[in-house]
């Protein structure tokens, strides 16, 4: 049985935070709310308790975790080393969405860090996060609560139709506000280097520290017009099939219109993950899910992930989205389109 909490998302009830810190001292599993996604979090120092987390996520265990901490004190708890950079990141970022990449504590178990010498930690700057941090007295490492290759979670609704049976406990602080995971920062190296994009733009992270590199995760680069799907780094994936339209907004929103036509002739059921605007030209019978006007960006990250589970759950065959840029939140919203995507033309 899996127990689902309600909490105030800004004034959690000390009480029910109490409840759910017993559980993780107890080595077990509780699923919690950060401002980027739901994390399903465990005792990090506790191998037993890290194992569960990969056995309910059907997670393989070569995948490292991000370890949560309360405060830039706690950082120590874990890392062996704290680099100049981190204290410059921490005083813009933290509490928030940026997970840093440091050299690890022999203590921490190597299935937290998949037996890598370095440990990923962050801070949270999520209300219930933060008390659960502090009433259960250790590091907690999460992963994104989701069945390993799904999409993330942005709902504790999220967490129960993936993890339900699965975990101990889910502590509902409602939507999360972020809507993408936190971005992944290598200060082990110099110059420090983005490992994965996320809720701290790259542009952001360049004004308090300089120039930083960005880890090519792409099989394929992601320039070239057709990425073979069986070679792509599939994660994030709704299950409806979703082809991801590039390039400019005008051509894109065209190819989408024809790939609508044709899908429907066919009897197929077309959701559109789309701006706002975007949605005019399409007939009426395609399923809009709106991500936000189309030069908001903290919108559509927002709204990604919740909108490819709300259009799974109307049944839809084939998810139709556009790219939006790679300024700022944009190429966080690129990386997990192609990763969702089964097709990129
Ligand atoms: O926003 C987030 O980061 C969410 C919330 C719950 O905090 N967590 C999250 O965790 O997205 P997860 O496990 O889904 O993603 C962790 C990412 C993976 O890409 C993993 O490879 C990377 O962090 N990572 C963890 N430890 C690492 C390490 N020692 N070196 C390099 N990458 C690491
Ligand atoms: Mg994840």
């Amino acid at each position: 049985m899996t127990e689902l909490l309600t909490l105030s998302p800004h004034n959690p009830d000390p009480e029910l935070i109490r409840q759910a810190a017993d559980v993780i001292q107890r080595r077990g599993l509780v699923a919690f709310p950060t401002e980027t996604v739901y994390g399903l979090g465990a005792n990090a120092l506790d191998e037993e308790a890290v194992a569960k987390i990969f056995h309910a996520k059907g997670r393989p265990s070569n995948d490292p975790l991000i370890v949560h901490v309360a405060s830039l004190d706690d950082v120590k708890l874990v890392a062996a080393e704290i680099p100049p950079v981190v204290k410059k990141l921490a005083a813009a970022f933290w509490p928030g969405p940026l997970t840093l990449v440091l050299p690890k504590q022999a203590h921490v178990p190597a299935s937290v860090t998949a037996g890598l010498d370095s440990v990923a930690v962050r801070v949270p700057s999520h209300p219930v996060a933060l008390a659960l941090i502090r009433a259960s007295g250790v590091p907690i490492a999460a992963p994104s609560a989701n069945r390993f290759g799904h999409t993330s979670p942005t709902t504790a609704q999220h967490v129960m139709d993936d993890l339900n049976g699965r975990i101990d406990m889910i502590l509902d602080g409602g939507a999360t506000s972020v809507g993408v995971e936190s971005t992944v920062l290598d200060v082990t190296r110099e110059p420090a280097m983005i490992l994965r994009p996320g809720g701290v733009s790259r542009e952001a992270i360049e004004k308090v520290i300089g120039a930083v590199d960005l880890r090519n995760n792409r099989p394929n680069s992601d320039d070239e017009a057709q990425v073979s799907p069986g070679l792509l780094g599939k994660h994030y994936t709704p299950n409806a099939e979703l082809i991801l339209c590039k390039g400019e907004k005008d051509s894109a929103l065209e190819k989408l219109l024809g790939l609508a036509e044709q899908a429907q002739a066919q009897g197929r059921s077309v959701g559109l993950l789309l701006a706002n605007e975007d949605m005019a030209s399409f007939e009426s019978s395609c399923i809009p899910y709106p991500l936000g006007a189309s030069n908001d960006l903290e919108a559509i990250t927002r709204n990604l992930y919740a909108g490819m589970r709300a259009l799974d759950d109307q049944g839809v065959n084939l998810i139709l989205t556009r790219d939006f840029g790679k300024q700022g939140l944009g190429l966080a919203i690129h990386d997990r389109l192609l990763r969702a995507a089964s097709q990129i033309i």
